[in-house]
């Protein structure tokens, strides 16, 4: 059996990462691909994990427009997966990449394993275009594993047949318990003179497409709005590579010594930060993932989500993208510690820390036979 996996983003590496760890613990036959859609986004969790790619597309360039993204990495499959020709292709999640993936794969016929299958917003724009991306692969998928009830009930309602969607929990958390430490002291000298017993720290991530714009410029006004109101409160922001996102953040937030605008944070700095905040503001959906089960109330600054989980279990709120909304929902969680007490509350609806376990498991059990 050989399993051949594909990611190009930070996200699907994070993902991704437990799977090939459990594969090679297994000695299972496997070769990793990554498209590089990201460049050093996506070097900073390979070097995290020790991951070294047997392909690497490198199809990485400033500014890349979604088409660039889709040919390049369509392109440069074709030629590993008539190389390899392995029994199965897995793609994590929701980016160009891994619609370019499944669409590689179908092109020659071998098949695919989705994991993270089935999350849903029902707006084809909304995030954008990573709704789009999740349906386009379902329909070209064989395998789903679909992190939750919810996710399996969803493809379920599109027609998917239930003997090919498992639910297995999302492997974002068998990631964060990899590096989630109590003692862990941070390297960088800004993180490390932080006083997380006096200061209210607002961990703070955003680099949606759809929000890019006057969205995220009104998000940032009501964040800004609100830590400017209270004494003991503190933003940090490892600012997205991206130079949208990195010029509205500048002009925003300029001046403001309580906000500290600092470069990505490799994965096991960010999950330690996060581990030791107060709150989480975040367009992002690992974060949406990863926040509650560290019990952090997490203000989700987007109109819509296909994570309704975290909702529904009253660790997350969906606060939309309007400056008074984010402004008045931040500023209650810093006052009024009832409110805040209600929300911050450990829950994992999103798997117990063992969905690599359960894909290899699945993919051992489908593909020896
Ligand atoms: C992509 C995914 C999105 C995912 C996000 C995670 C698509 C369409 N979007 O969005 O689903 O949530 O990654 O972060 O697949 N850049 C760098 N270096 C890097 C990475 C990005 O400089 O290592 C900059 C570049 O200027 C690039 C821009 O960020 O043009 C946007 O990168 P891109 O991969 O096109 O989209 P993301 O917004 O990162
Ligand atoms: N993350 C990280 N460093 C950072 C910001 C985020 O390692 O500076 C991690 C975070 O813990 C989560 C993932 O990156 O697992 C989220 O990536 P991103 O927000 O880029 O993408 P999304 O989840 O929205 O697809």
């Amino acid at each position: 059996m050989k399993v051949m996996s594909v990611f190009g983003t930070r996200p699907e590496a994070i993902k991704m990462a437990p799977i090939i760890k459990e594969l090679e613990k297994r000695k299972i036959n496997q070769v990793v691909c990554v498209t590089a859609q990201h460049r050093q986004m996506l070097d900073q969790v390979l070097d995290l994990f020790k991951i070294e790619p047997d392909y690497d597309l490198n199809i990485f360039k400033q500014g890349q427009t979604l088409t660039d993204i889709t040919i390049n990495a369509l392109k440069g499959l074709e030629e590993v997966l008539e190389k390899e020709s392995p029994d199965i292709l897995l793609i994590q999640g929701d980016t160009t990449t891994v619609f370019a993936g499944a669409l590689a794969a179908f092109y020659k016929k071998i098949k695919i394993g989705h994991i993270e299958a089935g999350l849903r917003s029902y707006n084809i724009y909304s995030p954008y275009p990573e709704e789009a991306n999740r349906k386009l692969t379902g329909v070209l998928t064989n395998y789903h594993f679909a992190p939750t009830d919810s996710n399996k009930k969803n493809l379920l309602r599109e027609g998917y047949e239930e003997k090919n969607i498992f639910i297995t929990g999302n492997t974002v958390i068998d990631a964060l318990k990899y590096t989630v430490k109590e003692d862990y002291v941070f390297s960088a000298d800004k993180l490390k003179n932080i006083d997380f017993e006096k200061k209210k720290v607002i961990l703070l991530t955003s680099h949606r497409r759809e929000n890019i714009g006057e969205k995220m410029e009104n998000i940032f006004r009501g964040i800004k709005r609100a830590v400017e109101e209270v004494n003991d409160a503190i933003v940090v922001f490892p600012v997205h590579l991206n130079p949208k996102v990195r010029e509205i953040a500048n002009r925003v937030f300029d001046g403001n010594e309580d906000i500290y605008l600092i470069e990505p944070l490799e994965y096991e700095s960010f999950t330690n930060l996060m581990a030791k905040s107060f709150i989480v503001i975040t367009d992002s959906g690992g974060l949406q993932e990863e926040a509650p089960a560290l019990g952090k109330p997490v203000l989700v600054i987007r109109d819509e989500t296909e994570r309704p989980e975290g909702i529904e279990a009253g660790t997350a709120r969906l606060v939309g993208t309007k400056e008074e909304n984010v402004y008045i929902n931040l500023k209650r969680l810093l006052t009024d510690n009832r409110e805040y007490l209600k929300m911050a509350k450990a829950v994992n609806p999103y798997g117990d820390g063992n969905a690599s376990k359960r894909i290899v498991d699945i993919l051992v059990d489908k593909l020896s036979k």
